[in-house]
């Protein structure tokens, strides 16, 4: 503590000397950058798709599809959000029921050929979301004996493409078959990561399942970025986990670093993203901060 003051001391004094003020640093330990606000686009597509994939259950990956989305729709981007989770959480966050409609399990299966059939707006203009519900649990067992069962979703994703500027796949938790279609479909990944300890096990796995769905399937495919999530810059052990994942990562940990905050469960429960439900609150400007540093990084138009 006191070496920190002392710290704090000589940098004021520093800056004081220099009559120079010395870049404000953001939590990932890097200067703080203001992302410029995107530019709006004359034309629409084809869109990047983008999974969010981790397997480690409840570390904001459906949190971060509805909320990045909706903020991406806010700068003027068409945003096609695929629910990849036979739980169905993305469609509830986005306010869409799931009972007796078609749903992306359909356009896997085949019984529905049109994604056109199964797409839906939500309450952001801009968004739309293909749903999910439990049936999509059954698909694995379905898809086992295809051919080209790796490849189904980029198939059936190749003929929406065209009419959106970025597809953001909500993946299940698990590197099941269902996952490797998201990553075979995509032209980049996004890891969400919970600032808590544990955070990076399991990741080893993650970036191995990357790395072989690039070698054998899809040789275009890139890490977009690591998310840190649920950041509490109050507690050590939250500073000590992001530290720790940018020690591994790098540049590849987005600027960006989404608060933990009760917004989100009850954004959650009112099926609205956060940029709608408390636009004022910091997490909606985190997650619009990200819109603009997915565009600043070049992995959305
Ligand atoms: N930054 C945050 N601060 C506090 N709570 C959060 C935050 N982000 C998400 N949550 C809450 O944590 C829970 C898990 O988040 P979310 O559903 O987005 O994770 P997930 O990775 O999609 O989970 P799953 O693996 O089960 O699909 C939810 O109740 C959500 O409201
Ligand atoms: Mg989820």
């Amino acid at each position: 503590m006191a070496i920190r003051s002392t710290r704090t001391a000589k940098t004021a004094q520093a800056s004081e000397l220099s009559g120079l003020d010395l870049p404000k640093m953001g939590p990932t330990g890097r200067p703080v950058t203001e992302f410029p606000d995107p530019a709006p686009l004359a034309s629409h597509g084809p869109a990047r798709i983008i999974s969010l994939c981790n397997q480690k259950g409840g570390v904001g990956k459906t949190t971060t599809s509805v909320n990045v989305g909706a903020a991406l729709a806010e700068y003027g981007r068409k945003v096609l959000a695929i629910d990849f989770d036979p739980q169905g959480a993305l469609s509830a966050g986005l306010g869409v029921m799931t009972h007796d409609i078609p749903t992306i399990y359909d356009l896997l299966i085949g019984t529905v050929k049109d994604p056109a059939e199964t797409i839906r707006s939500t309450s952001v203009p801009g968004l739309d979301i293909i749903p999910a519900n439990i049936d999509l649990s059954a698909a694995e067992v379905h898809l086992v004996s295809e051919v080209a069962r790796e490849s189904i979703l980029a198939r059936v994703l190749r003929k929406v493409s065209n009419d959106y500027d970025v597809i953001l796949i909500d993946c299940q938790p698990s590197l099941g078959l269902l996952t490797v279609n998201a990553l075979t479909a995509s032209h980049g990944v996004l890891i969400p990561l919970e600032c808590e300890y544990f955070a990076l096990r399991g990741v080893a796995l993650l970036v191995e399942t990357i790395d072989k769905v690039r070698d054998r399937l899809n040789p275009a495919l890139v890490l977009d970025g690591i998310l840190a999530t649920m950041y509490d810059p109050r507690t050590l052990h939250s500073r000590e986990v992001l530290e720790r994942v940018v020690e591994t990562f790098g540049d590849k940990v987005f600027e960006t670093v989404i608060g933990r905050t009760v917004k989100f469960p009850d954004a959650t429960v009112a099926g609205k993203p956060i940029t709608q439900f408390a636009p004022e609150h910091t997490s909606a400007k985190a997650y619009k901060q990200l819109a603009r540093e997915l565009v600043a990084r070049g992995a959305v138009a």
